[in-house]
């Protein structure tokens, strides 16, 4: 396996979340490292495992989804690959708040309305939370923004209109590579004003489902105990190796 290269530079860790580090980019501090890791969690971190080279699949994996956006007029935080696990972004001002965008019920919308995981959504659902493990993520919406003082409310409606765009761009993707996009979370920051796609895109954050056997292909297996995670990871990786 691969060792970060940001570490093996001795270079200052910024912040350690579940899933990523972000390291600084020496000389420049509008520039961060991200190194993905293979750990996962779920359930706000109740549930705890490693998943064999997510790392590596969730880089690659990302970064061509970041590209694949970036064809199609979206701009993001992503400058390049650096290795295996890294790559380099903008260093952004972050909104507190993850965006998810749902084409199909499944996971806490088809509990919340009490319909089948699977049912058809006419309209793409999109949900805003805040990010705060101490509070579970509450959902939330633009009138918090505002009372709470969470940052602009242009800046979020900006943010939800970019989640939209990127669910035709994505969604068409994958409908041509045999797989359903059921759903999936982003998050975005502001650079010089202007509101930007951050974090990640990856099966830790989407839901796709193959299109005929509706088997899932994302964390969801780690999540219910599925088995198959790594092969499910590689799919996505060997889909989206081709952009
Ligand atoms: P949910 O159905 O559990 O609310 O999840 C909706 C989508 O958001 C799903 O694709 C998984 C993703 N997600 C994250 O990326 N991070 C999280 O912490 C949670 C709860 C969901």
């Amino acid at each position: 396996m691969k060792k970060s290269v940001a570490e093996e530079r001795g270079l200052k860790k910024i912040y350690e979340g579940k899933a990523k580090i972000l390291y600084e980019y020496p000389g420049d501090e509008g520039k961060l490292i991200t190194y993905f890791k293979d750990d996962a969690t779920a359930f706000n971190g109740q549930k705890r495992g490693i998943i064999m080279n997510k790392g590596e699949y969730n880089n690659a994996i990302s970064a061509s989804l970041f590209k694949l956006l970036k064809n199609n007029g979206i701009e993001s935080h992503f400058i390049d690959k650096l290795s295996d696990r890294e790559m380099l972004t903008n260093h952004l001002k972050m909104l507190p708040v993850e965006f998810v965008v749902r084409n199909t019920a499944a996971g806490s919308l088809a509990k919340k309305m009490g319909v089948e995981e699977g049912v058809k959504l006419p309209y793409p659902v999109v949900e805003l939370y805040f990010k705060s493990d101490e509070l579970g993520d509450p959902m939330i919406n633009e009138t918090y923004i505002r009372a709470f003082d969470l940052g602009e409310v242009k800046d979020v409606e900006e943010a939800k209109n970019i989640a939209l765009k990127i669910n035709e761009i994505l969604r068409d993707f994958f409908d041509k590579n045999g797989l359903l996009l059921v759903d999936y979370k982003l998050e975005f920051g502001t650079l010089s004003g202007k509101v930007l796609l951050a974090d990640e895109i990856t099966p830790d954050t989407m839901r796709l489902w193959d299109k005929v056997t509706l088997e899932k292909v994302d964390k969801d297996r780690f999540r219910r105990d599925l088995g198959g995670i790594e092969e499910a990871y590689k799919r996505v990786y060997d889909i989206t190796s081709k952009i």
